[in-house]
């Protein structure tokens, strides 16, 4: 067993580097002179792109991460008064350091429960029968994570289901798609499937865990909702000057199909790592593996020898459910290092 210097392979999705067309489609896009502010041909080429991706026209916009792709379209659907129901492992409640109570400027999340990550809609209808009229925030927004934060994927019929009772109660659904293209590899159905054709309003889609070093496109298949959302970015900070080196890289990612790619990859290594875990080291699989994630259930010594030969991963949930996440970039020679760990640990 070695004792490597850190090695963050499992740690998240995000410590993996640019992928290869993406970066090159960044180096295409530096070249002198362009338009700024989001007026170059670039991100005309990556709007349009996302429309032919999706078969309908909406409207396209480009913000630094995911945190401001979501607190700022969830502000353009809320006013302070408004509440947003979401579940209780959603980033929105996790890790978002509360930017969408402060960009919506006092909307309330309310918190739902679900098995692997997914918001039962008998809870929600509940949670929302408790709200008190005037007296509480107005239900305005049903938020859900596609793939969710447990690495499971909603099929096109629950997303369906989900948006037939925010009908019901006059909501918006809203569609934090950090992971989207895992969620689409998965389900491998055409994007619109899960989208506007089940009447998804608003999607954040997510690049930077596909491959991109940053940038994520807020899509607006409701357009009524859009208006103005170019002056709400400004004003939060996300209106990229050179934007054109946000949307270069979501170019190498849309041409023939780089994103579907690269989230297949992920997926099926993450596949691949929960059938070794399972079937080598003996280690429990907590939810289903649908997307790039999964959720061990380890003990803290056996956790602590880990981290000392190098590995780095983080607790998820109390007391011992563990994530490790898999990338465009994870190869199968890391998961056979990680393996022969775990067995050498003897746990
Ligand atoms: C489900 C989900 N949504 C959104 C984000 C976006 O986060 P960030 O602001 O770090 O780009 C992440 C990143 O980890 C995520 O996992």
């Amino acid at each position: 067993m070695r004792a490597d210097p850190a090695r963050y392979e499992f740690a998240s999705d995000n410590t993996a580097g640019i992928c290869p067309e993406a970066f090159a489609a960044l180096q295409q896009a530096n070249e002198k002179n362009t338009p700024a502010y989001g007026e170059d041909r670039w991100t005309a080429h990556v709007c349009d792109r996302v429309r032919e991706t999706f078969e309908t026209d909406c409207d396209v916009y480009l913000v630094f991460n995911g945190t401001a792709a979501n607190a700022l379209s969830l502000a353009q659907l809320c006013q302070s008064f408004h509440s947003i129901i979401c579940h209780e492992y959603s980033h929105l409640q996790t890790d978002e350091c509360g930017a969408p109570e402060f960009f919506t400027k006092g909307s309330k999340l309310l918190l739902i429960d679900g098995a692997n990550g997914k918001i039962d809609i008998a809870q929600a209808e509940a949670v929302i029968a408790r709200q008190n009229e005037l007296h509480s925030h107005k239900p305005r927004v049903i938020s859900i994570g596609q793939a969710t934060e447990f690495g499971t994927a909603y099929t096109p019929a629950e997303i369906a289901a989900i948006t037939e009772f925010a009908r019901a109660g006059n909501m918006f659904l809203h569609m934090d798609g950090a992971r989207f293209a895992n969620a689409i590899a998965s389900l491998n159905c055409p994007p619109k499937a899960i989208t506007w054709q089940v009447g998804v309003d608003v999607l954040c889609f997510g690049g930077t865990k596909n491959g991109a070093a940053a940038g994520e496109l807020v899509v607006f298949f409701n357009r009524e909702i859009a208006g103005d959302f170019d002056y709400r970015m400004k004003q939060g900070g996300q209106l990229g000057s050179k934007m054109r080196f946000l949307a270069a890289p979501w170019l190498g990612l849309l041409t023939d199909d780089v994103w579907l790619r690269n989230a297949q990859h992920a997926n099926r290594l993450a596949r691949r790592l929960a059938d070794r875990l399972q079937n080598e080291a003996k280690i429990d699989i907590v939810f289903p593996v649908e997307a790039n994630a999964v959720f061990v259930r380890m003990g803290e010594r056996l956790v602590r020898e880990l981290h000392a030969c190098g590995w780095h991963f983080y607790k998820f949930i109390e007391p011992d459910v563990y994530r490790l996440m898999c990338s465009w970039a994870t190869t199968a020679e890391e998961i056979s290092d990680f393996i022969a760990d775990i067995v050498a640990l003897d746990h």
